[in-house]
């Protein structure tokens, strides 16, 4: 089934074409990156498949729905979470969720065990009756996505879900988002701009840059890690153990390994063989290079 389908979709904001002939299909169940520069036209491009906003030209639907045509089957279908999450400072928690499922016609005999399920799936548990002015950035955002999830929409789009949180509210909140995918199946679009994010949770990567889709690339999960070593002098006809991708340039050596066991046993050998590392330095993951490639070159 296609949950999400765009062809040709042009935007202009005045002369300018914020959308360059954007075309893609997402299928149902996919965990989507969108990947791009600020400015690249993410938003918009959300912004019109959840029906904010309507294209210049060209073709959305969503599952099956048309976007200009069909947008309360489309909305009702759909969770969002917008750069910034409507959220209502002066209500808790718990009130704030049982406004939006109402809002959202979750009918009244399930209203109470969504509102809980939803309360307990995202991790808020302890702040439900707190209220939203008094919650961190990083609780606010998990608000925010429990009301893009409390109507069970089988699509959700999440734009830059994880910016301005911390490191540890970043993993948390990547974790959650995992979850929404494995235990309320969905699919699920993603804007961001962290190369890292895609990696670590989508399968896809659609790359978009100056409006246009530049690269559309499956994300295979790998552990391997690409490192740089600088040695102390030029080193020819090196072999090392557990290691791939390896290749020699004067004082230079390019590998891959699977863990950071592998490295240390590279660091070993190499002293053991009197060539001394100067620097290590990890290198960028294939998304990254693929991302440089395409918006950079
Ligand atoms: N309502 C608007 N009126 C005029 N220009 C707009 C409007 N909305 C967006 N734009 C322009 O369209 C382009 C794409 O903006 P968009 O918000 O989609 O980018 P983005 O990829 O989401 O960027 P960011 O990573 O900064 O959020 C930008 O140049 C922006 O200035
Ligand atoms: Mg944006």
């Amino acid at each position: 089934m296609v949950a999400v389908k765009l062809e040709n979709v042009c935007k202009y904001f005045g002369d300018f074409k914020a959308l360059d002939n954007v075309s893609f299909e997402i299928k149902e169940g996919e965990i989507i990156g969108f990947l791009g520069p600020n400015g690249a036209g993410k938003t918009t491009t959300m912004r019109i498949i959840t029906c904010f906003m309507e294209q210049t030209s060209g073709n959305v639907s969503v599952y099956g729905f048309n976007n200009l045509t069909q947008q309360d089957e489309i909305k009702r279908i759909i969770g969002y979470l917008p750069e910034q999450p409507p959220l209502y400072p002066e209500l808790s928690v718990e009130e704030y969720l049982y406004f939006v499922a109402q809002v959202k016609e979750v009918p009244k005999e399930k209203l109470k065990k969504r509102v809980d399920e939803v309360i307990e799936l995202v991790g808020l548990s302890e702040k439900r009756n707190f209220l939203i002015s008094h919650l961190s950035k990083g609780y606010k955002q998990r608000v925010g996505i429990a009301q893009a999830i409390i109507h069970e929409p089988k699509l959700l789009i999440l734009d830059e879900p994880t910016i301005g949180l911390d490191p540890i509210q970043i993993i948390e909140v990547r974790e959650l988002i995992k979850s929404l995918s494995t235990v309320e199946k969905r699919t699920i679009i993603l804007s961001t701009h962290i190369l890292q994010e895609v990696n670590s949770v989508c399968q896809r990567a659609i790359i978009i840059n100056r409006g246009k889709i530049v690269n559309d690339i499956p994300i295979v999960f790998s552990d391997k890690r690409y490192y740089v070593v600088k040695v102390n002098r030029d080193v020819e006809g090196l072999s090392l153990a557990n290691v791939s991708d390896l290749s020699v340039s004067g004082n230079f050596i390019k590998f891959s390994v699977e863990s950071e066991k592998d490295l240390e046993n590279v660091v070993k050998n190499l002293f053991d063989m009197g060539v001394i590392p100067i620097e290590i330095t990890p290198i960028s993951t294939e998304i990254e290079k693929v991302f440089v490639n395409s918006v950079y070159s």
